[in-house]
């Protein structure tokens, strides 16, 4: 008896899925989501605080019914759906010594971009060179910013023509960041052959000095740290209709057992995915449940062929079923993760959220 019961036990808790069902569904929604599979982040790099800005403005809570347009980026002004940030996959290069002035430091910027959808269109580039803090040098720096045109063999003698001044500027202060504007070369990045990376040199200029310690001349640049590029990129096909902005109104207690909207709270947590996905850690997704009975009244949002539906049920009710309740109205939401290549992705998903129920 007590092995009977024991066995009862341990059937009502096997689960109901196998974990082979269950990997299915996950990569279902993985397809869904645009990934060939889970992400897995090796040294993911930490988010820039304009991303968790323009995440937080779109997420957070708004009083008003707000039409959010989740194809323009408020925060730089330009139209867009996702937002990239791509880690220099780049390297510091040792130059020969020149007389003129002495190089600080030269590194060679790579991003990898071709991770981007084929609909995808540039609506801004910019790259960030970070230092680790604001510093007045009271020497002046040349900074300069080439784009590489040709590739040329190492060793080979250094020729000006493989790569093309992008900008260039001086600086004594040094802001913690510099930005440049690279809309036009991510664009004619899109081509990947066009893209063979950047320069970026940092000289030391001091007027009428001796040059007898160039390490002296450059000990205030050491505080390089990185580079990041940030690409805005639209996709037209994610851009049909302004949407609702999520109004995080609290969805009512099902009482009743008709077709009504239930409270659903999906956290990233449960399927192992919070080592990719930023934020949010979960949220509100919500279901639909409940009965389309017989008289089907308005209050169940019933399409025309619902209600006949429910008619001919009525009188056949071994043909034709009743109506089911589901979704007809969805609401999107922004999510902040990693790619497949370390990259940080800001991106809006359709449909992600049920708002209303009604009988189909
Ligand atoms: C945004 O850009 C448009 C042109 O694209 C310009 O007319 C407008 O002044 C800009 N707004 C701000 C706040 O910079
Ligand atoms: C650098 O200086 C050396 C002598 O100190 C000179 O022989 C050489 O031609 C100079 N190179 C350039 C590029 O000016
Ligand atoms: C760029 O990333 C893609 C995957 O997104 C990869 O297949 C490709 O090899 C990478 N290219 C380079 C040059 O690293
Ligand atoms: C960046 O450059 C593009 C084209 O070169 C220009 O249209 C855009 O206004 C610039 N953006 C900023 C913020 O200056
Ligand atoms: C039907 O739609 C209205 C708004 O159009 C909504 O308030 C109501 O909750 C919906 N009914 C159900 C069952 O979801």
């Amino acid at each position: 008896m007590l092995w009977l019961m024991l066995g009862m036990l341990l059937w009502l808790y096997v689960p109901v899925t196998t974990d082979s069902e269950e990997s299915v569904v996950e990569n279902l929604f993985l397809n869904s989501l645009g990934f060939t599979s889970k992400p897995n982040p090796v040294s993911p790099p930490s988010v820039p605080p304009a991303i968790w800005k323009i995440y937080n403005q779109r997420m957070g809570p708004s009083e008003t019914e707000e039409i959010a347009d989740f194809c323009f980026v408020e925060e730089f002004n330009v139209s867009g759906s996702v937002i990239r940030v791509f880690p220099d996959l780049g390297r510091f290069v040792i130059l020969p010594p020149s007389n003129s002035s002495i190089v600080c430091l030269e590194k060679r910027l790579y991003f990898n971009i071709s991770i981007m959808e084929l609909e995808e269109e540039v609506t801004m580039g910019r790259l960030e060179v970070q230092f680790s803090q604001n510093t007045y040098y009271g020497q002046i720096f040349d900074l300069r910013l080439y784009r590489i045109m040709k590739l040329s063999l190492r060793g080979t003698e250094y020729q000006e023509t493989n790569r093309k001044l992008l900008t260039a500027q001086t600086f004594r202060l040094l802001h913690k960041s510099l930005y440049f504007n690279l809309t036009e070369v991510c664009q004619s990045w899109r081509d990947p052959h066009k893209n063979l990376g950047l320069a970026l040199v940092i000289s030391s200029r001091k007027e009428g000095s001796s040059l007898d310690d160039p390490s002296d001349e450059c000990q205030g640049i050491q505080t390089f740290l990185d580079t990041a590029l940030l690409i805005v990129g639209l996709n037209p096909l994610q851009c049909n209709t302004p949407r609702k902005k999520r109004s995080y109104s609290k969805v009512p207690s099902a009482s009743m057992d008709i077709c009504q909207i239930r409270s659903l709270y999906i956290e990233f947590k449960e399927f192992g995915w919070q080592e990719w996905v930023i934020a949010p850690k979960g949220y509100m997704a919500n279901y639909c449940h409940g009965a389309c009975p017989y008289p089907l009244t308005e209050v169940l949002n019933g399409s025309n062929h619902a209600i006949l539906q429910t008619l001919i049920h009525s009188i056949d009710p071994h043909e034709v079923p009743l109506p089911c309740c589901v979704p007809i109205r969805f609401s999107p939401i922004s999510m902040l993760y990693y790619d497949n290549s370390d990259n940080v992705v800001l991106k809006h998903y359709e449909n992600m959220v049920v708002d209303e129920c009604g009988c189909r």
